[in-house]
């Protein structure tokens, strides 16, 4: 018999558990619909993708990367930072529904890419190859593609530039900077991380390491907001000038900035378990998630300090990286809890109010992203980035559930 004061304590519990429970499966079922939408955009993207292909007389574009002014599907060649984006989006739909059929074109996708593997000219190695060739290792174990992996990150890793202590990022505007290192660049280290772990080559490491310590010294405010640019010094290693090219302004936040940021420290802290990455990712997210222009729906605007909020364009991109680097801070914080209750919210709200008809934008899954506003280009449109950090918060959030590690 269960005496009064225990059933007093029980009643609460077993509604707690029952409300959670319900919580989950009403989760698990959105996941199932988000999927399915996934499924159908993501065929007829592919489709698309393959009839603009044959009609291409380069024959050197290899994948979507989001729509023109006219609402057309643009192709990029595997050159471009955004063509890793889409075999990567095909991965992660295989490791949610298991079905051969993403595999097979995953496979097709991904070969497109490999020689990007000797292409020294660019910083974006790690989001053209970790994102196509890393899933693919990580889905398959498929030795050819660890292979890549390797070079690509030998190829990345000249250059770094010891003297200052980052990894260049882009070689054009040589009128404006003389070495420039952007926040995105964080994002590339991870594919340093990875090689060295197949090799045992810890320069590889050593120099993804340095390129974050450098960039938490000189990217950030007290308030934990990065700027964009970085420029150098070559002779001295010294910062020359913090600027923007996305962003706002020289001073302002750009949203998918603060995004890059967040999922940076928090993989480096997943890489080296240095308290001071934990520490950096934690201050990002506060940053993100205490601020005063935060939208309810947590879809940023493209930048924190644009002027005319509420009429300027939202970034779903930056909402689905924060979403699914806040999936994976969750799994090292104190503050567990609330990051993935925010992850789940974001995903939420991108599910619900973010994502294209079935059968319509030409695939994409998701609407309204922006590219760069300054530039006027790629404003309030489907991105295949936003796509796949979309699929990939999906993923961490169903190994969640299912009480597997979220990485
Ligand atoms: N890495 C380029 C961008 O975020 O737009």
């Amino acid at each position: 018999m269960i005496s009064h004061r225990k059933q007093l304590f029980l009643i609460p519990m077993a509604l707690s558990l029952l409300l959670s429970a319900n919580y989950s499966c009403r989760q698990d079922n959105s996941a199932k619909q988000i999927v399915a939408l996934a499924e159908n955009q993501l065929s007829l993207l592919t489709e698309e993708t393959g009839r603009l292909k044959q009609a291409d007389t380069t024959s050197l574009l290899v994948s979507p990367r989001t729509l023109n002014g006219k609402g057309e599907l643009v192709l990029v060649r595997s050159r471009d930072w955004t063509s890793g984006f889409f075999p990567g989006a095909l991965w992660y739909l295989y490791e949610l529904t298991g079905k051969k059929k993403w595999q097979d074109k995953a496979v097709r996708f991904t070969a497109n890419m490999e020689k990007e593997k000797t292409n020294g000219t660019t910083h974006d190695m790690g989001f053209k190859i970790y994102c196509s060739f890393g899933n693919g290792f990580r889905l398959t174990g498929d030795t050819a593609y660890r292979e890549v992996i390797i070079q690509s990150a030998r190829t990345l890793a000249t250059r770094f530039n010891p003297v200052i202590g980052c990894i260049r990022s882009w070689d054009h505007s040589r009128n404006k900077w003389g070495y420039p290192v952007i926040i995105d660049n964080m994002m590339n280290l991870e594919l340093l991380f990875a090689a060295s772990r197949l090799t045992g080559d810890t320069l590889l490491r050593h120099i993804a390491v340095t390129h974050a310590k450098t960039t938490l010294k000189n990217h950030f405010r007290d308030d934990f907001s990065s700027y964009h640019v970085i420029d150098y010094d070559t002779l001295t290693g010294q910062v020359l000038q913090k600027n923007t090219h996305q962003g706002y302004s020289h001073e302002s936040a750009w949203a998918r900035g603060q995004a890059w940021a967040l999922y940076g420290y928090t993989m480096c802290y997943r890489e080296t378990k240095d308290e001071t990455f934990l520490r950096q990712a934690e201050g990002i997210a506060s940053f993100i998630l205490n601020h005063p222009r935060l939208p309810e729906d947590l879809v940023p605007f493209w930048d924190f300090d644009a002027p005319e909020m509420p009429d300027e364009p939202r970034d779903a991109s930056a909402a689905a990286i924060i979403a699914s680097a806040l999936y994976e801070l969750g799994s090292y914080s104190a503050n567990q809890l609330l990051y993935r209750s925010k992850a789940d919210a974001i995903v939420r709200s991108l599910s619900d109010h973010y994502r294209a008809e079935k059968g319509t934008a030409h695939g994409f899954i998701l609407l309204h992203s922006t590219g760069s506003a300054p530039a006027k280009s790629e404003v309030d449109v489907p991105l295949i980035y936003a796509d796949y950090y979309f699929l990939e918060a999906l993923v961490r959030q169903a190994r969640i559930r299912e009480g597997k590690p979220v990485v």
